[in-house]
């Protein structure tokens, strides 16, 4: 079994907190640290929410670095559950964990010179918006040789936008910085609403995190109290889960289907925050990411279950869980 090296930068953020609760208890995934940035909620209410996952999960190694409070350069916007705001104490049990000192910019620099150093690479995975990874590729541009992929939830490429309808969330709150990220030449995964649109879970498949013990109650309360489907929109019961699929892909990349395309994000006018990918090579340029078009859904969404149900197994440390072996 391979192990990734992982920083995740999240905005947590319901569907955060799966991808998050589901690599902390992930074996083929060596989490270095959280990252957080504004997105979903302000950034107080994310590190809030990323301290309250982490303590959930018992990975007492695990360490939390605030990041941006804000885009870029264009004026801040919020996701559709911004009312959600910190996770509340009866939805997330309270927990004691707090945020490093060591702020999100100066981890992902000094986790990736580490890596280089070490004749190795990390994998950043991208669940919000993409401000402190392009701080950090911009402010110090040497550490591209310490990061191996940029796993990014992000874009709409043959699906309409869901924030506006020409923009998926991350890329439309912080279109600069996706597009510098976009265009770094770091090897690029790309999780599309093209396919995670196509993951839909159901209130019988989150009833099932139960089993994972306070974490998978925890996701369960989250999940059953902010309804995510579209019927309307998707046709059928459910909604995505769009951050846990980077994870997922990270574990199972079999249960994926990509193709390389040269992608970008327009940054200016109504429209910005919207992406394209040349998928009929009409542009001449090179590919730049791998983008996910198609998903096994019910292979994701039994890997989440199974993956969120090992909090359940009380014989299990944090070791075991997918900690730091010893
Ligand atoms: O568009 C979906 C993305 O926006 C997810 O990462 C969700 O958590 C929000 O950040
Ligand atoms: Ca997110």
């Amino acid at each position: 079994m391979s192990i990734h090296k992982v920083i995740i930068d999240t905005d947590p953020g319901m569907d955060d907190a799966a991808a998050i609760l589901m690599a902390l208890a992930s074996p083929e995934l060596e989490v270095l640290g959280l990252t957080i940035i504004a997105g979903n909620v302000s950034l107080n209410d994310t590190v809030r929410n990323a301290c309250k996952l982490v303590a959930l999960s018992g990975r007492r190694d695990i360490s939390v670095h605030a990041g941006a409070a804000g885009p870029l350069v264009r004026e801040q916007v919020f996701g559709k559950y911004a009312k959600i705001g910190s996770f509340s104490d009866e939805l997330v049990r309270a927990g004691d964990v707090v945020p490093s000192r060591e702020d999100a910019v100066h981890f992902i620099v000094r986790s990736a010179r580490a890596a280089s150093d070490a004749g190795e690479k990390i994998t950043l995975c991208a669940i919000g918006p993409m401000t402190n990874i392009a701080l950090a590729l911009v402010q110090h541009p040497d550490v591209v040789r310490g990061i191996g992929q940029i796993v990014s939830m992000g874009g709409a490429f043959t699906a309409l936008g869901h924030r506006t309808p020409w923009a998926e969330f991350n890329v439309y709150a912080d279109p600069h910085a996706a597009e510098i990220v976009f265009q770094s030449g770091v090897p690029l995964v790309i999780m599309p609403l093209d396919m995670t649109f196509q993951a839909l879970v159901t209130a019988e498949h989150f009833e099932q995190f139960r089993s994972g013990g306070a974490a998978g109650v925890a996701l369960c309360n989250l999940f059953s109290t902010f309804d995510r489907s579209d019927v309307h929109r998707f046709g059928r019961p459910g909604g995505p889960i769009h951050d846990a699929t980077t994870i997922a892909w990270l574990i199972r990349p079999d249960l994926f289907t990509g193709v390389k395309a040269f992608v970008g994000v327009q940054i200016t006018g109504l429209t910005m925050g919207y992406t394209y990918a040349d998928f009929y090579k009409k542009m001449g340029r090179a590919a730049n990411a791998t983008v996910m078009t198609d998903v096994d859904d019910a292979g994701f969404i039994n890997l989440l279950i199974e993956r969120i149900a090992l909090y359940g197994h009380a014989d299990l440390d944090t070791k075991t869980l997918g900690g730091p072996k010893s």
